[in-house]
């Protein structure tokens, strides 16, 4: 690494991690393309600008007797783990480019239908960096010119988000199952602090989900959620998106219909703050990014239909246990495995969660609450095909699946 580890005052700031590396916009190109360090004007930074006036080039389209070229230039690079403050360089890089596109338009007495506009940005699902011009603002980049790498899960799709009450009515009891409502997100999902282990691991401020809801477009809604990819390409943190993961298109549509449905307030936005511990904890692999986490989940379990009380409950188990108990639910960080749940009676893990009280009357430390505040909102059914499920996966082949 070229930037060698600055020590501060306090003398632990890895700080280096995300500014650092990334203040040279040589360092970028240089991670993506695997060279060595080269300074701004490097090798791989011109040689993408040659493939822009290439691609220009051959774009370039012939109006009365005048050649007009894409204004639109859009870059899209590889997310990186630890890019979360890369934007001053993302800027400088857009300048470059720019100046190289205006000198190439001089230079071949081309023409532009607009003003250009040059965007680069870190995505999660691109590898390495794709390139893309366009006469239009990017709607699909599938339908742009682009020297790109196609990479599979590039986008979620599309999902249908209902507008009848009684699915608005549902999305909110969904939402209160899964925390997102009455859980992280404040009381009411207007966001606030939802992590705060000091200024050593860092803090975490949950957004107000109802705006989120409404400036992301579903698909890209869906793709926070279920893979932990924001808007912008970088990953999630607190927010458990692999327990989401398995949502199913009828359900998460329902969530966003009623976040959608409630008022903005803007009392809080997104932000996150990792501390040099979390950071050295990157650093050094013992802290994986929920998109790769997701990405190695397999594949997304099917919908159940709530008859069939086994698979269900597995649904049910996988999308509202696992972000405390582990995406095997076999129990994670202080949690026990979900087997414990096989030695209660029908009535009694009913009454945990309904109440949040324990068998023996105990209450717990924070299950009691999530009980409280969450799984209250189960139905009796709901509950039922979750003990089912759990006391199947308690005798021993552990997914209701076969
Ligand atoms: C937000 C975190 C969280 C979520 C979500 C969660 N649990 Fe827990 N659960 C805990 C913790 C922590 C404990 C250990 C006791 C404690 O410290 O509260 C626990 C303990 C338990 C126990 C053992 C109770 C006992 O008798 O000691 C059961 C059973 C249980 N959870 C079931 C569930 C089920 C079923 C779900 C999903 C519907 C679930 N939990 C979701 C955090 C969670």
């Amino acid at each position: 690494m070229q930037n060698a580890p600055q020590t501060t005052k306090k003398g632990i700031s890895a700080d280096w991690l995300v500014r650092g590396v990334l203040t040279k916009i040589g360092d970028i190109f240089d991670r993506l393309t695997g060279r060595g360090y080269k300074p701004s004007s490097s090798l791989a930074t011109s040689e993408l600008i040659e493939r822009m006036k290439f691609l220009m080039d051959s774009e370039a389209q012939t109006e009365d007797g005048r050649l007009f070229v894409p204004h639109n230039i859009k870059l899209k690079m590889q997310w990186d783990k630890f890019s979360t403050d890369s934007n001053e360089s993302l800027r400088s890089l857009e300048n470059e480019f720019l100046i190289a596109a205006v000198d190439h338009i001089n230079d071949k007495r081309y023409y532009t239908k607009a003003p250009l506009h040059v965007e680069a940005k870190p995505d999660y699902f691109t590898q390495g960096v794709k390139l893309f011009v366009s006469f239009d603002k990017f709607a699909d980049d599938d339908q742009e010119a682009g020297i790109s790498v196609a990479v599979p899960g590039d986008t979620e799709e599309q999902i249908d988000i209902p507008t009848d009450a009684a699915s608005i009515a549902e999305g909110e009891r969904l939402a209160h199952i899964r925390g997102c409502n009455g859980g992280c997100h404040g009381k009411k999902g207007v966001g606030g602090r939802v992590w705060d282990e000091g200024w050593l691991a860092g803090h975490a401020m949950a957004p107000d989900i109802a705006k989120v809801a409404r400036t992301y477009s579903t698909p890209e809604l869906a793709r926070v959620i279920r893979r932990g990819v924001r808007a912008n390409g970088e990953s999630v943190q607190i927010m458990p998106s692999p327990m989401f993961y398995h949502l199913s298109d009828a359900d998460l549509g329902r969530i966003i219909a009623f976040l959608r449905s409630t008022p903005v307030t803007d009392a809080n936005a997104y932000a996150f703050n990792a501390g040099p511990m979390w950071r050295w904890q990157m650093a050094k692999g013992e802290w994986t990014a929920y998109p790769d986490d997701i990405a190695k989940m397999g594949a997304r379990i099917p919908p159940a239909d709530p008859a069939d009380s086994l698979h269900y409950g597995e649904y049910l188990a996988r999308t509202s246990c696992s972000e405390c108990h582990g995406d095997d639910l076999a129990g994670h960080d202080g949690t026990p495995n979900l087997t414990v749940a096989a030695a209660y009676a029908p009535a009694d893990f009913s009454k945990l969660m309904r109440t949040g009280v324990a068998l023996g009357g105990r209450e717990l430390e924070l299950m009691s609450d999530v009980a409280r505040t969450r799984f209250h909102y189960f139905t009796d059914s709901e509950i039922e095909a979750l003990h089912a499920f759990l006391r199947h996966r308690a005798e021993g082949t552990g997914r209701a699946s076969p």
